[in-house]
């Protein structure tokens, strides 16, 4: 099946099992907004446990807060996003269709990409065994022409973008011959730049209301309670803040389903460190992300690192974590080396001090900053891109099954009993009554036991038990394991403990 139709059937299956719903959907939808069902929203603070407890209970000196949308408008001057946080947009003439001018630019690259990846395919089929990808690519005209364009579309737009030239931008638009999906024309206006902080007013417009933004990230909360934390939770250098809580960006180009959202999440930790250590801390931090991304177990080649050539006038360095979707390797996180920007432009902006008095060396200084950011809305796609599985089963049917760490699942067992009589709903219930102070549970007693298991596998329940009427006689019942449906007979006493280990996020945690 073509990538694309797999996407198509995950955002599918999203709605139809409650995980995520276009927002405002009965009156259509709003664009690039959507709403967690209740799976969704299982799954969704899953992740974000499990993120915040490596960072905040797995590590001494880090801790956490939760500050403001809501934050004086000064603040987004000092950190630049009044005047940088900005998209080069181009307009169709005749479809009137506004456009992100690098995303469009990136589309083409990635039409090279494509073209190459199509030879490949087709020399792979022919050549069946034999095939030796590595020479193919090397030797190849079509491919060789095809990466030579995209090389050089490439650079001239990766320098296009270091120098903001928007002219730049246009030409290369113009002399790629793109045209406007909607209208097919290629009657473009100039680039211009669009911010994309959300503007709202605070108080009454008698009293003078004044404009404020909606955050675009949370970092910038951190930041200005820097003094507050260390201070009152006399921390020492090294040591960080960790943050999860809307952010807000206007994206003109909202595609790709919950990838680039208008309102999102984001988990952002800042670790504040002494001048000079900050990239040997970067390279720390680097490694611990990308080991919290593979504990989940979905196979290191689907994980890769992106150091950032270009960096912001402010950053020392930079990488994003990138991973294998559907529609290519894509940002799931960034790892900022923020140098001491941040905290030196509130230092300016608020005439406060913004320093660390180090008692060893007595000596003041304004720390340097690593950041790790995450968008939770990202992480829970590629959850559910690599969870999602059409497995083929003997006889010929097919099952669709999310393989989610259990640890993340949003029910960890279903309790069913075999038939709604003869007293084994009321064990089911007993059972259940049980055990789900310890796990999320679901009961369910609707239709064949066969249709119940197909129910939880689409909503990915690593286990469920069925209570039988040997139960009644044994207090034994089969636990079925969701992955390989293989089903064994345990008793009623041994589930907490067969289960709570496999399920917990401790153990999750414990790989760490
Ligand atoms: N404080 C740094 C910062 O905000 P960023 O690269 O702009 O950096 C960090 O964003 C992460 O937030 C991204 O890696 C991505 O996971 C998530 N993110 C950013 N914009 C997003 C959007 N429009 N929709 C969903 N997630 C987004």
């Amino acid at each position: 099946m073509a990538q694309e139709d797999v996407f198509k059937k995950i955002v599918s299956h999203c709605k139809e099992y409650g995980f995520v719903f276009p927002s405002s959907d009965i009156y259509d939808g709003l664009g690039a907004v959507y709403d967690y069902g209740q799976n969704g929203v299982e799954l969704k603070n899953n992740i974000k446990q499990y993120w915040w407890q490596s960072m905040v209970l797995l590590h001494e000196n880090i801790v956490g807060i939760d500050s403001a949308v809501f934050m004086h408008p000064t603040i987004w001057k000092a950190s630049g996003h009044v005047d940088a946080f900005n998209d080069p947009l181009i307009d169709n003439r005749d479809s009137k269709k506004r456009y992100r001018a690098d995303v469009l630019i990136e589309d083409q690259v990635a039409k090279y990409e494509e073209k190459i990846e199509k030879e490949v395919a087709k020399a792979r089929k022919r050549f069946g065994e034999a095939f030796d990808e590595a020479q193919f690519r090397a030797t190849n005209a079509r491919v060789l022409e095809n990466q030579q364009k995209r090389d050089a579309l490439h650079q001239r737009y990766s320098d296009a973008m270091n120098a903001m030239n928007l002219e730049e931008l246009k030409q290369i638009i113009l002399d790629e011959e793109i045209a406007c999906p909607i209208s097919g024309t290629r009657n473009w206006t100039d680039v211009r730049q669009f911010n994309l902080m959300f503007k709202t007013e605070v108080g009454s417009t008698a009293d003078g209301a004044s404009t404020i933004y909606l955050r675009p990230e949370t970092a910038q909360g951190i930041f200005v309670n820097y003094l507050n934390v260390q201070k009152t939770g006399r921390m020492k250098v090294p040591f960080g803040i960790a943050q999860i809580g809307k952010a807000f960006r206007n994206e003109i180009v909202a595609r790709q389903f919950i990838f680039r959202m208008r309102e999102f999440e984001q988990m952002e930790m800042q670790f504040f460190v002494k001048p000079g250590t900050e990239l040997e801390w970067f390279e720390t931090w680097k490694n611990t992300r990308m080991a919290w991304h593979q504990a989940l177990g979905f196979g290191a080649e689907n994980y890769r690192f992106h150091d950032h050539e270009k960096l912001a006038h402010y950053a020392n360095a930079a990488s994003d974590v990138e991973f294998r979707m559907p529609f290519g390797f894509k940002e799931v996180e960034g790892i900022h080396s923020r140098t001491n920007f941040d905290l030196s432009q509130h230092a300016k902006f608020s005439g406060r001090k913004i320093e660390y008095f180090d008692p060893e060396t007595n000596e003041s200084y304004t720390p340097y900053v690593i950041e790790t950011s995450i968008g939770v809305d990202r992480m829970f796609l590629s959850i559910m891109c690599h969870s999602y599985e059409e497995e083929k089963l003997e006889g010929g049917e097919t099952r669709v099954v999310l393989k989610l760490p259990a640890a993340l699942a949003p029910t960890k067992l279903a309790v069913l009993p075999l038939v709604k009589k003869d007293g084994l709903p009321e064990k089911a219930r007993e059972i259940m009554q049980e055990l789900k102070f310890h796990f999320n549970c679901k009961y369910d007693e609707k239709d064949s036991i066969g249709k119940r298991y197909r129910r939880q596998d689409a909503v990915g329940t690593p286990y469920c038990i069925t209570v039988d009427h040997q139960t009644l006689q044994d207090n034994c019942v089969t636990l079925r394991n969701r992955d390989t449906m293989q089903q064994e007979r345990v008793s009623v006493e041994s589930l907490r403990s067969l289960i709570e280990d496999k399920v917990s996020l401790t153990s999750l945690l414990k790989k760490l």
